[in-house]
């Protein structure tokens, strides 16, 4: 049988140009599909912050043709192996649209709504699909990755119409945050990419002026899924759905969820050069090594007996920052420690560093972007907190449960789907989960978390338990290489 072609397009790419989980994602399942057979390629910008020192670029074409604007631009590609691996990383080089700044123009991953970033990720779809004649290869399947390559899926549609290399693509939408949408004025759009109404029929439903790309890419896309079962059930209702959940029921049978992965060479505690000792799960003794050293870079008493709460996340509405911030008086008159390493909403981040001066014996937080810190953090602490509002996946609890750190997380999302609560009658479960989102169940469910920990043969075995979970992107990556073949059948 001839490999499956597959080309993954999406905004971030880790390490070149991370902002959050999506980089992670895009730079960890293509080396597991590799594996699996499948020939898969990816496309991302060339941002002026792809540290070109670090990752070696070769320019394999010039000067290609991508009409856009009622202009016809002129785009270069360059080629880097996708670190650690051979996957073929395609960087499409425009200084106009791609090349300024990071990934964003707003703080964080965020539509910003703004003209530069609608024509930004509509010039990174159409120019995609531009290269793949110069490339000389074309894909059997388009795996788009969030809003930013919601245009996509409409695109290939259209242009298929009069390119019959086009016709027999398919296209997979990943859909990792339904709150972030990419809604701009349809003016820009139509304009940008010379189409109309009378195109394609779906974009005749866009409202009040504005097209909303992954709406779009939701209608006309082959094959959806989004990151997690849970998550994937619910976003067809309408505490979940973020407006697009009616949209959303119309495809529900071409709807799944499949669970992301963690890179498990990347998050090792037994080979991590970020942390000051490295420990397996059938010896930790590093990681009291560890906690002793999050201890003193943060400033903080060194004990070994005090509980520390770590936490590494966006600051954003999602990830339930308010809610530790409602809890942090109630928190210090305990007897644990607190940290945290984010950046994001300005908003949150003041909060938090306020809190943070208030007791300075017992919190810590580091507004920054720092990937050795929060290597730290997942190695040092005993518990990890995710109190999300609503999770699709989230990759921070698998982390930390590989490096033997108890997560305590809301019951959403991909939460759900991989945070067992602890029981203490049968002894079994990998964490501490609270349903609604109040500070009383979630203070709850740090008291239960509290109160294991001082029972220490119970607490290890816990430990020992999540250290053996298997959070690899094997699994993960056999079921979207399922997908992709069912699409192409
Ligand atoms: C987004 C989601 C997060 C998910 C990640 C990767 O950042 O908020 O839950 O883990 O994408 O899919």
């Amino acid at each position: 049988m001839p490999k499956i072609k597959v080309l993954l397009v999406a905004a971030e790419l880790n390490p070149l140009a991370k902002v959050g989980g999506l980089a992670d994602v895009i730079g960890a399942l293509p080396k597991a599909l590799l594996k699996l057979g499948v020939d898969v390629r990816l496309v991302i910008p060339k941002y002026g912050i792809v540290d070109e020192k670090k990752y070696p670029l070769k320019k394999v074409a010039e000067n290609v043709i991508v009409p856009f604007n009622g202009v016809d631009e002129k785009v270069n590609i360059f080629e880097t192996p996708l670190p650690g691996s051979e996957v073929p990383v395609y960087l499409i080089d425009h200084l106009k649209y791609l090349g300024r700044n990071g990934v964003y123009f707003e703080t964080d991953a965020s539509p910003g709504g703004s003209d530069q970033e609608a024509k930004r990720f509509t010039f990174l779809a159409r120019s995609s699909l531009t290269i793949l004649e110069t490339l000389n290869w074309y894909p059997d399947i388009i795996h788009c990755h969030d809003w930013h390559v919601g245009m996509i899926p409409v695109l290939v549609k259209i242009l298929a119409k009069k390119n019959g290399k086009l016709k027999n693509l398919k296209t997979l939408l990943t859909i990792h945050n339904l709150e972030y949408q990419g809604s701009y004025k349809t003016k820009t759009i139509f304009k940008a990419l010379n189409i109309s109404k009378k195109d394609y029929p779906t974009l005749s439903k866009q409202h009040k002026g504005q097209i909303n790309s992954l709406q779009q890419a939701i209608l006309t896309c082959d094959y959806l899924n989004t990151v997690s079962p849970a998550y994937a059930k619910e976003i067809l209702t309408s505490e979940y759905g973020a407006g697009l959940e009616t949209t959303l029921q119309q495809r529900a049978d071409d709807l799944v969820g499949i669970l992301n992965g963690i890179d498990v060479e990347r998050f090792n505690p037994v080979t991590d050069k970020n942390i000051i000792a490295n420990y397996a799960s059938d010896d930790i003794s590093g990681k009291k090594q560890c906690k002793n050293d999050l201890q003193k870079t943060c400033n903080l008493p060194i004990q070994e007996n005090i509980p520390i709460l770590g936490i590494v996340s966006r600051l954003a509405d999602q990830k339930g920052i308010d809610l530790i911030y409602e809890i942090t008086d109630d928190l210090a008159k305990k007897n644990m420690q607190f940290i945290l390493l984010g950046t994001g909403d300005p908003k949150l981040e003041k909060m938090i560093s306020q809190v943070a001066k208030k007791y300075p014996e017992k919190m810590y937080a580091k507004i920054e972007f720092d990937a050795t810190f929060a290597q730290k953090i997942y190695a040092g602490s005993d518990l990890f907190l995710m109190p999300s509002r609503f999770e699709p996946c989230g990759l921070g609890q698998m982390i930390a449960m590989r490096y033997g750190t108890i997560p305590i997380v809301r019951a959403t999302g991909g939460l759900k789907d991989t945070v067992m609560d602890y029981d203490e009658h049968t002894d079994t479960g990998d964490g501490f989960v609270f349903k609604h989102y109040n500070n009383q169940e979630f203070l709850g469910a740090i008291k239960r978390a509290l109160k294991l920990y001082k029972n220490k043969e119970k607490w290890y075995k816990v430990i020992k338990s999540v250290m053996q979970k298997d959070f690899s992107w094997n699994t993960s990556a056999k079921k979207y290489k399922k997908l992709y073949s069912k699409l192409i059948k």
